[in-house]
């Protein structure tokens, strides 16, 4: 089922759990990841970048696919299709396209300006029955182009930003993007207990979820996240169960060339990373 994120996010900050937000690709990723959540009967949030949107031909094929997949797969489970970082103009695509939910990123912005356009596209994605992430402080690592220095965000910017009725907030907290280097110094939970005591009852997101030890993990969670997004570690997964495919010979036995089979490890091992992380976070059996 294709709802906003608003209900099972505040759903899981009230019960001191978190949703997996996880990076779509493709047509396996999304498969992988529909099938894990309605297994385990956890809701799911199924990020797309700009990038990714990009990839899959535009915004318009990923609605149209994801929702055919709901509809074909039978998933009955919670489902959000929500824009990852998304730029002012990303986010009308996405609007215009169906999505189910929007972030817009206006970190990188003077912080009155950040305000002001997410200020409106509150009021259009609320219009819409959409919801609304929003993010202040630039986030550390590289995403499609976008390098930050894992940075945390100001408490103050974040009571600003929450006051415009956003669904949920994005706040650096020392976290990064990709694979975390091995000088990282983990992430900073007096500044995540500050932003949840500024902002109270406001979901927190926690972007660059892979490679984040349990014990953080869980530790983020108690002190108020409620969304975390994975996106690396599900590549890794998928390239890993590809690579022993081929280097076993396996693409050269019988059909083993057919795509179906080629790019079956591949998705396996995405299932298991997507159920791994959906027990770590504690949404299993909360749809
Ligand atoms: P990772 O690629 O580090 O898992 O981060 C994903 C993310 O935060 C997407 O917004």
């Amino acid at each position: 089922m294709l709802v906003n994120a608003k209900e099972m996010l505040d759903k899981a900050k009230a019960g001191h759990y978190a949703v997996g937000h996880f990076n779509i690709n493709n047509l396996e990723w999304t498969k992988a990841i529909l099938e894990t959540a309605q297994e385990l009967n956890s809701p799911v949030i199924l990020g797309v970048s700009e990038g990714a949107g990009k990839y899959m031909t535009g915004f318009k094929t990923v609605a149209a696919m994801v929702k055919a997949m709901i509809e074909e797969m039978n998933i009955t489970v919670p489902v959000a299709l929500h824009l990852d970082h998304g730029s002012y103009d990303g986010c009308y695509k996405c609007i215009e396209a169906g999505f189910s939910s929007i972030m817009f990123d206006g970190s990188s912005l003077p912080i009155e300006e950040n305000l002001a356009k997410t200020k409106e596209l509150v009021e259009k994605a609320h219009s819409l029955g959409m919801s609304i992430e929003a993010e202040v402080g630039a986030i550390g690592g590289e995403e499609d182009g976008v390098v930050g220095m894992g940075e945390c965000a100001d408490p103050e910017e974040c009571a600003k930003i929450a006051s415009l009725g956003i669904d949920f907030l994005a706040a650096g907290i020392g976290n990064i993007h990709g694979v975390y280097p091995d000088n990282w110094a983990g992430l900073q939970f007096d500044v995540l207990d500050k932003i949840d005591k500024a902002v109270p009852g406001m979901p927190l997101v926690l972007h660059g979820g892979t490679g984040i030890p349990a014990d953080q993990i869980k530790k983020a969670i108690e002190l108020g996240v409620s969304k975390i997004n994975v996106n690396t570690e599900c590549q890794i997964a998928f390239a890993k169960g590809t690579r022993e495919y081929i280097e076993a010979g396996k693409d050269q036995q019988g059909k083993g060339f057919d795509p179906r089979k080629l790019l079956a490890p591949g998705t396996a091992a995405i299932k298991a990373t997507v159920k791994e992380k959906m027990e770590l976070f504690g949404s299993v059996g909360k749809a």
